[in-house]
C-alpha cells in the first residue's frame, strides 16, 4: 500500500468543471516515427524537459483540481530516467496511471518496476499485424517482435491491457487481424482508431488516407466482432472525420475535460492546439495548474459556446460536438473558430470530402517520418 500525500482542494468555477483527465506528455522523444503522430510538427528537446519534481508537483495540483486520471505518454514515456518514480506518485495521490507506450527500446526492463510502483493500466500502440507492414509504418526494424514481448508482460503481470491501432490505407486491411491479436494476446479492450488529420498526419494525409468503401468496411468488420466477443474484448471504434455525418467533440469539449501538459511544462487543451495561431499558453512553471484551468487566455478561448459561429451557434447539438475539432477547423477553413468542415452542417464539407476521395484515389506517396529536429523522409532505423 503507498503513503497517502496530502492534496490541496482547490475550488473550481461553475463555467469551469474541474478535468477528468491529464495528459502527461513527459517526453517528445521516441524510437518510433509513426506518420500518423499527433505530436506537434516541432518537437520539445530532452535538454528543455521539465525534472521529477516539477511533474510531482503538477501530479499533486492535478489531483487537488479534481482530476482521475493521468495518461503517461509521449512521445515514449519509459524513455524517462524517471518514469518509476513518477508513476509511483501517480498511486501515492490515488490517481489512476495510465502508460500510454510503444513497448519497445527500455519499455519491457522497465515494465516490473512499474508494475511494483502502482502503474493502473498499459496501453500499447500496434502499426499492424504483419511485422514488415507494422515496422513500414513505425520506422523501426525488429520493433514487432519486442511489441509481442511485451503484450505477454502485461497479461502475466495482471495489468490491464488496451491496444491501440490507428488506422490507414496502410493498414485498413488489418483490422480483423488488430482484433484476433488482441484476443491472442489477451487485451481487454483494442481502439480502432481512424487517423485523426492533424500534426504530422496532416503532413502524410494523402499517404494514409483510406477510400471510403475501405472505411465502411471495417466498420462492419468491427460491428460484428463486437456481437462476436461480447464480454470478451471492448472495441473503440473512432471513425474518421473525413467521412462522418457530425464531428466528434474534440477532446471532450474545448477546455471541458482534459489538460495536456508538454514536455517543457506547456499547458494545452489539446494536444494540436499550438497549431493555433494567436493562442497564449501558459506554463506549470509560471502558475498554478488551476490558475491554467481556469483563466489561461488558451483555455477560456474556445470554451462552452459563446465562441462558435452560424451553423453551430443554432444547432442543437452545439453541447454534445462542442462544434468539433477546433485545429481541423484551422487546418480546413483557416478559421478556428468556424463550424469544423467535417460536420456534415458546414458550408466546406462537401470540399473536404472531395479531397478526402481524390486523395484516396491516387497512389499514395512515400511516408514523411517523424524525427526531432527535422522532418525528412528516410529509410528505416536499424534497431531498436
Ligand atoms: Fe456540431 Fe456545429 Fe455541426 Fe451542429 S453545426 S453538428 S454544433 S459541428
Ligand atoms: Fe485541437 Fe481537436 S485537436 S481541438
Amino acid at each position: 500500500m503507498n503513503a497517502q500525500v496530502p492534496i490541496p482542494q482547490v475550488p473550481i468555477r461553475a463555467e469551469a468543471p474541474a478535468p477528468v483527465g491529464l495528459l502527461a506528455e513527459l517526453t517528445h522523444r521516441c524510437p518510433l516515427r509513426c506518420p500518423y503522430c499527433s505530436n506537434p510538427l516541432e518537437l520539445d528537446r530532452r535538454s528543455g524537459e521539465l525534472d521529477t519534481a516539477t511533474w510531482q508537483r503538477v501530479l499533486t495540483e492535478a489531483a487537488g483540481l479534481g482530476v482521475l486520471h493521468v495518461h503517461l505518454s509521449g512521445g515514449e514515456p519509459t524513455a524517462r530516467n524517471d518514469i518509476v518514480e513518477i508513476t509511483k506518485t501517480c498511486a501515492d495521490l490515488g490517481l489512476y496511471s495510465n502508460l500510454i507506450t510503444s513497448g519497445v527500446g527500455g519499455a519491457l526492463a522497465k515494465l516490473q518496476p512499474l508494475y511494483d510502483a502502482g502503474l493502473d493500466h498499459v496501453q500499447l500502440s500496434v502499426q499492424g499485424v504483419d511485422a514488415r507492414n507494422a515496422e513500414k509504418i513505425g520506422g523501426l526494424k525488429n520493433a514487432q517482435p519486442q511489441k509481442m514481448e511485451f503484450a505477454a508482460k502485461v497479461v502475466e503481470l495482471g495489468l490491464p491491457l488496451t491496444l491501440n491501432a490507428v488506422i490507414h490505407r496502410g493498414n485498413i486491411h488489418e483490422v480483423e487481424g488488430f482484433i484476433e491479436l488482441a484476443v491472442r494476446l489477451g487485451a481487454k479492450r483494442l481502439e480502432v482508431a481512424h487517423t485523426q488529420y492533424y500534426g504530422w498526419a496532416y503532413v502524410n494525409r494523402a499517404a494514409l488516407m483510406p477510400d471510403k468503401a475501405q472505411v465502411d468496411a471495417s466498420i462492419r468488420i468491427v460491428e460484428a466482432a463486437r456481437e462476436r466477443l461480447k464480454g470478451q474484448l471492448v472495441i473503440d471504434l473512432v471513425v474518421p472525420d473525413y467521412y462522418a455525418k457530425y464531428p466528434k467533440a474534440c477532446a471532450g469539449g474545448w477546455g471541458r475535460k482534459l489538460m495536456n501538459v508538454t514536455p517543457q511544462g506547456k499547458v494545452l487543451p489539446c494536444h494540436a492546439a499550438e497549431t493555433i495561431p494567436g493562442l497564449e499558453f501558459w506554463y506549470v512553471t509560471d502558475h498554478s495548474l488551476a490558475e491554467i484551468w481556469r483563466d489561461a487566455p488558451a483555455f477560456t478561448a474556445y470554451r462552452g459556446t459563446d465562441w462558435m459561429q452560424e451553423p453551430c451557434r443554432s444547432c442543437d447539438r452545439r453541447e454534445r460536438d462542442w462544434g468539433g475539432c477546433r485545429c481541423q477547423a484551422l487546418a480546413l477553413a483557416g478559421d478556428a473558430a468556424a463550424t469544423d468542415p467535417a460536420c456534415s452542417l458546414s458550408p466546406l464539407h462537401a470540399k473536404v470530402r472531395a479531397l478526402a476521395v481524390e486523395e484516396a484515389a491516387e497512389t499514395p506517396p512515400d511516408y514523411v517520418y517523424r524525427t526531432i529536429g527535422s522532418n525528412i523522409r528516410s529509410p528505416l532505423k536499424e534497431d531498436a
